[in-house]
């Protein structure tokens, strides 16, 4: 998506005011999340955390959405951000698209529009390029090698025409020379990777020579770079188009493009380590397959492919490079709220030398039968852990511990705490009271280095007191009415609630209230931290029981004040103790604030 960059602050309100006024949230969320209606509130599993009864909810009148397991929640654009995995202002550019509401830019500076030139002058000359090798190999008596080597290979010619793959002659300025034949200047050439400098001498010489040419896409289909093959043993391997402003390696998936419908319709993405491991897959018949290209996945992989599927299996190498990189992986993705197998490719191949010697039909077999992140892992640290002795043993029980922390299902917890103990012949209530333990302690540095949805766990709330139910009756009624926030802020100072979450809420409701701003206004979700998000949706989406809001608002009140003023109590009491022990007679002026207080108190008690 383009980044609009907006001339005024009024006109991006007006812009987004437009795409709220036309967002029906409660179609929106049906259109992921099946959902049953129970009085003014919609019901269903949430779809950001596993769960098999429904605790997700939905109040359309209200325009906010909240689970009540996983506390995520806000409103319609934070439900696309989540669920689409992209940013807040993502989803409202998404959705106006959708809506087809232009967005309001401003005029491009003169670095832009020679920025915009190159990126567009770069992608025509890589279509360009992969049309010439593509035709090369397919049309011309220079390809020859390509068509042997492919053949060699059992990639068939339809094989060839879907991935438009190609072959780089044996020459040393085939495609330099007809480029710029063509007009194509020099330095784009040059800085699209495509050619090189000559050392000694002037011009230029081709990147890619005598080598089979697989094109690399983004995800809309746009060529961003190459990769490139010998036709031998000799190195190295692969050659791919450097780092240009179009080809970033971390962020690029080989063949996301053509996998992406699959993947939203399996549910799953394939990952896989090599582009002719993809090829392969995809041409037997499993298309929802990607490749990292040769680097290590990385968590901007990650959150590409939770756009399309909320899970990803990994079926990478069968060799020890392989085992790890899977490892490495896999702590990517963990904490991320995806869910993660591994397809085991068995005797030391590849997923591209698996199909050939057994056949698509086995190679389907294997993605069926996935292993579990635990399951797999469990596997993995019993092979590669020594653990006879009792070093040897904590240290495997520890490299499960992150693992299994992730497991939400206590059933399917305990069943692999009983594992676990038995093959580590351990005492399961050991390895309950690691869990324990580490339960307690942050993620280790590379699981928490990406945290796309993080948050949503960091906003849960393992507490529930009647005070913090009171103080989201107070946020509801308050949010409703500017009038009520005012009646609470005389009953007590904003800033004396206790509750970290709601005490922002309420002083950012206050903020727009004394601008003069309504809380509707859309600068509120970008304010709010997630965790006061999640907490504000709650209280818009939450239940009240048999009382009406007046009758809900006056209990709330009455609670939330007298643990205002029981707070102050104490610290005057306090105060007073501290002082009569130094001697200093200010004390006594303390205890008498103390006494006041608790009069009030008492008398609130038969309010
Ligand atoms: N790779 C690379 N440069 C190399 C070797 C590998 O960029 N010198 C990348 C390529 O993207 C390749 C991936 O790493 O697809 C996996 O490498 P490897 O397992 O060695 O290749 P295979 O996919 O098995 O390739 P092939 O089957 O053609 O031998
Ligand atoms: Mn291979």
């Amino acid at each position: 998506m383009d980044k609009g960059i907006f001339m005024h602050r009024e006109e991006l309100d007006e812009f987004v005011e437009q795409v709220t006024a036309r967002t029906d949230l409660l179609q929106i969320v049906q259109s992921y999340v099946p959902l049953k209606r129970k009085g003014n509130r919609y019901w269903g599993c949430c779809p950001f955390h596993g769960e098999k009864t429904p605790s997700f909810s939905v109040v359309p009148d209200k325009g906010f959405f909240y689970c009540f397991g996983c506390h995520a929640g806000g409103n319609v654009f934070k439900f696309l951000s989540l669920i689409e995995n992209i940013s807040y202002f993502e989803a409202i550019k998404l959705q106006a698209e959708k809506l087809g509401i232009p967005l309001p830019r401003r005029q491009k500076s003169p670095q832009e529009i020679a920025r915009d030139k190159e990126i567009a002058d770069l992608r025509k000359v890589n279509e360009m390029a992969r049309d010439f090798f593509h035709n090369c190999l397919t049309l011309t008596r220079l390809g020859e090698p390509g068509k042997a080597y492919f053949a060699s290979r059992s990639i068939s010619a339809e094989t060839i025409e879907e991935f438009k793959l190609g072959f780089a002659p044996h020459a040393w300025d085939k495609l330099s020379t007809a480029f710029l034949k063509r007009g194509v200047k020099q330095e784009l050439l040059l800085s699209g990777g495509l050619a090189a400098e000559r050392q000694n001498g002037e011009g230029v010489y081709d990147r890619f020579r005598n080598r089979i040419i697989i094109p690399i896409a983004d995800e809309r289909g746009r060529v961003v770079g190459f990769g490139g093959r010998v036709l031998d043993d000799s190195t190295p391997k692969y050659l791919n188009t450097p780092e240009t402003v179009l080809f970033n390696k971390r962020r690029i998936l080989f063949g996301l493009d053509r996998a992406g419908r699959a993947i939203k319709q399996a549910g799953y993405a394939i990952v896989v380590e090599g582009y002719m491991d993809a090829i392969s897959v995809f041409s037997a018949g499993v298309k929802n397959v990607v490749a990292s290209l040769g680097t290590a996945f990385t968590p901007e992989h990650c959150k590409l492919l939770l756009r399309y599927a909320p899970a990803i299996y990994f079926c990478y190498d069968s060799d020890d490079a392989g085992q790890k990189a899977t490892i490495r992986a896999l702590s990517i993705v963990q904490g991320t709220g995806a869910s993660v197998r591994v397809i085991v490719v068995p005797d030391g191949k590849d997923p591209d030398e698996y199909i050939r010697k057994h056949g698509a039909e086995a190679f389907q077999q294997l993605v069926k039968k996935a292993l579990p992140l635990v399951e797999y892992r469990l596997q993995y640290v019993l092979k590669h852990f020594e653990h006879d002795g009792l070093e040897g043993k904590v240290k495997a029980l520890h490299a499960m511990l992150p693992v299994l922390t992730g497991i939400r299902e206590p059933a399917v917890l305990g069943e692999y705490i009983k594992r676990l103990a038995q093959a580590l012949l351990l005492d399961e209530g050991i390895v309950r009271d690691e869990l324990r333990r580490f339960g307690h302690q942050p993620l280790p540095e590379d699981n928490s280095s990406f945290t796309q949805r993080e948050p949503i766990r960091q906003a849960v709330r393992h507490t529930d007191t009647a005070l913090q139910r009171a103080g989201r009756i107070v946020i509801r009624l308050a949010f409703q009415d500017a009038g009520i926030l005012q009646h609470f802020a005389a009953m007590m100072p904003l800033t004396g609630i206790g509750d970290r979450a709601q005490r922002e809420i309420l002083l950012a409701l206050q903020e727009l209230a004394e601008q003069g701003k309504n809380s509707n206004d859309t600068e509120l979700p970008n304010k709010l931290s997630e965790e006061a998000m999640a907490e504000l949706s709650r209280a818009m989406v939450e239940d009240l029981g048999v009382l009406s809001e007046t009758e809900a608002y006056s209990n709330a009140v009455r609670v939330l004040r007298r643990a205002y003023l029981n707070m102050r109590y104490v610290e005057h009491s306090q105060r007073a103790a501290e002082l009569a022990q130094q001697g200093d007679e200010a004390y006594v002026a303390e205890l008498n604030q103390a006494q006041k207080i608790k009069d009030e108190m008492e008398a609130l008690q038969f309010e």
